[in-house]
């Protein structure tokens, strides 16, 4: 038996739920593989974390021998987070704040488009897969990293919508924030991340769509659980 699959050699189960900045794809992903017990893969963190050490070790962010070196000393160096815990360590050290700014994320993609990138970190995201099941949240992992998985969510609000979540965040952060500012840069990222060559930003053709823009926190978990308890 590998460490990917049950004790009757099966693949362990996977549910994919992908989709843009602010549909709530890590809140949402959490709180369903919590309540399964599952474990719980956010794979955006591993692009931040990449793009995060880039930017601290002076690597830059086109070069991309330079990055897959760095992510083969990284999977050494961090723990990511889980269900239970959703720190993200970095030699030890809590960095989970710091991966959430936007000069973070506007790093991490423009390093997610290098194919070379997406490829050093396939393995690391397939290696997660393990019983009793596995919730991975990202841009590709129904199209690309778990193909066969049994559910496939493809979670998505308007671009108005995921602009006003990532205001309130700022705000609650005592921090200023610009509303229009906000919706022309999640349309600029979401542009970049689905016309991107490699892996770009789309539904998997057997992806459920759900898009939560009306919906609460509560009522999108219901909805995920309710299609997972109808395919496992
Ligand atoms: O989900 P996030 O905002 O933490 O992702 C950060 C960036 O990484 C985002 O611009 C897209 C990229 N990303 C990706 O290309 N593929 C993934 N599986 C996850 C994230």
């Amino acid at each position: 038996m590998s460490e990917s699959t049950s004790r009757d050699g099966a693949a362990a189960p996977v549910i994919t739920i992908d989709g843009p900045s602010g549909s709530g794809k890590g809140t949402i992903s959490q709180a369903v593989a919590q309540q399964l017990g599952w474990h719980y893969l956010d794979s955006g963190a591993l692009y931040r974390l990449l793009a995060f050490a880039a930017l601290h070790k002076g690597v830059a962010l086109d070069d991309a021998t330079a990055l897959v070196a760095l992510s083969a000393r990284l999977a050494c160096d961090c723990c990511l987070p889980t269900a239970a815990d959703p720190a993200v360590r970095l030699e030890g050290r809590d960095v989970s704040s710091e991966l959430r700014t936007e000069a973070a994320g506007e790093a991490a993609s423009r390093i997610a488009a290098l194919p070379a990138v997406r490829a050093a970190l396939l393995d690391w995201q397939r290696n997660c897969r393990k019983p009793p099941g596995l919730v991975a949240d990202g841009r590709d992992m129904g199209s690309v990293i778990f193909p066969d998985a049994g559910l496939k969510i493809f979670l998505t609000a308007s671009p108005q919508v995921r602009a006003e979540r990532r205001y309130n965040q700022l705000k609650n952060m005592g921090k200023e924030a610009d509303l229009a500012a906000l919706v022309s840069e999640v349309e600029a990222r979401d542009r970049r991340d689905a016309t991107r060559a490699t892996a770009p930003l789309k539904p998997a053709p057997d992806a459920l769509i759900l898009d939560n823009s009306k919906q609460d926190v509560t009522a999108t978990v219901a909805a995920v659980l309710e299609a997972a308890r109808k395919k496992f």
